[in-house]
């Protein structure tokens, strides 16, 4: 996939910067609440497809005073998106052609759990639907004392699709996550913190420093042992304690050897 440059992405509505091992995506779309079209997602996938080698840390925020109020509504009305479409208009086209657009789309949530980055998403405002999603999507989540979550997607008439529902129900268990999503009711910071969605909570005008306090503490570590521990810490779910073990051993001396062979 080719790269995406600025004015493009101003258009979409997104902002990217880099610096050091640092990047920064910004929606950047605070008069309308960072809404989120399908350009967005393709952008997003284009940005992961192109992070730059050195980068180790994607930190994921939304301007002004929401993350992201989610799709943007004008997807529901006939008339659409300008060079998108709508919902309705995409109907002439088969299953699997309209599974395949979704699939594309989640190409720009999945990469953030790469195992070679580690992606915090500094919430603050309205997380709505993709806006909640997105910020699932990222390995942390550091929030504003105003964040507040809401799944609205179910109350459309929709799922949701943006690879949300397996980090929810990890983070909260089944039962809460069906309550949650059900309802489509909003969590606020307190109770989120509570829920495990995210990690701290600070006063708004102090997240982008916590972010960056954080960020800072994650670059202490060697990377090689950052990637293969965050490699092992998401496969543990899915292995027995034996397998677990065996897949320690493995990352083990592949370590060892990168350790010793530096000399
Ligand atoms: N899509 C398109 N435009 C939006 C969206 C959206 N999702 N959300 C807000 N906007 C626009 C508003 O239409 C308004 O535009 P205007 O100034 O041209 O009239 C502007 O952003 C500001 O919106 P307000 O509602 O005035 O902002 P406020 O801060 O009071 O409220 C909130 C923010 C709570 C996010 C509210 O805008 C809202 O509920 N938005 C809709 C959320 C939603 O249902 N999203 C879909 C979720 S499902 C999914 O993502 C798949």
């Amino acid at each position: 996939m080719e790269t995406i440059d600025a004015a493009e992405l101003a258009e979409i509505g997104l902002r990217f910067e880099v610096d050091g091992e640092i990047a920064t995506i910004t929606l950047d779309r605070p008069d309308k609440r960072n809404a989120q079209t399908f350009a967005t997602w393709r952008a997003l996938a284009r940005i992961g497809e192109n992070l730059p080698g050195q980068v180790r840390i994607v930190v994921v925020e939304g301007e002004g005073p929401s993350f992201s109020a989610g799709i943007d509504l004008r997807m529901f009305t006939p008339e659409g998106v300008p060079g998108q479409g709508s919902f309705a208009s995409n109907l002439s086209r088969d299953d699997e052609s309209m599974e395949q657009a979704v699939a594309t789309a989640q190409q720009g949530f999945l990469w953030l759990r790469r195992p070679d980055i580690v992606s915090i998403a500094a919430v603050q405002g309205h997380a709505i639907g993709a806006g909640f999603q997105l910020a699932l999507a990222c390995d942390l989540r550091v929030l504003a004392d105003d964040a507040k979550f809401c799944m609205k997607e179910p109350a459309l008439g929709l799922v949701p699709d943006l690879t949300g529902t397996k980090p929810l129900v990890d983070l909260v268990g089944l039962p809460r996550a069906i309550e949650m999503r059900l309802t489509a009711r909003t969590v606020e910071a307190k109770e989120a913190l509570e829920l495990r969605l995210g990690e701290l909570v600070v006063p708004r005008g102090e997240l982008r420093q916590a972010v960056r306090d954080l960020a800072a503490a994650l670059l202490s570590t060697d990377r090689g042992a950052a990637t293969a521990t965050k490699r092992l810490l998401q496969g543990a779910q899915g292995r027995s304690l034996e397998e677990q073990a065996a897949a320690e051993r493995r990352e083990q001396v592949q370590r060892m050897k990168a350790l010793f062979a530096r000399g």
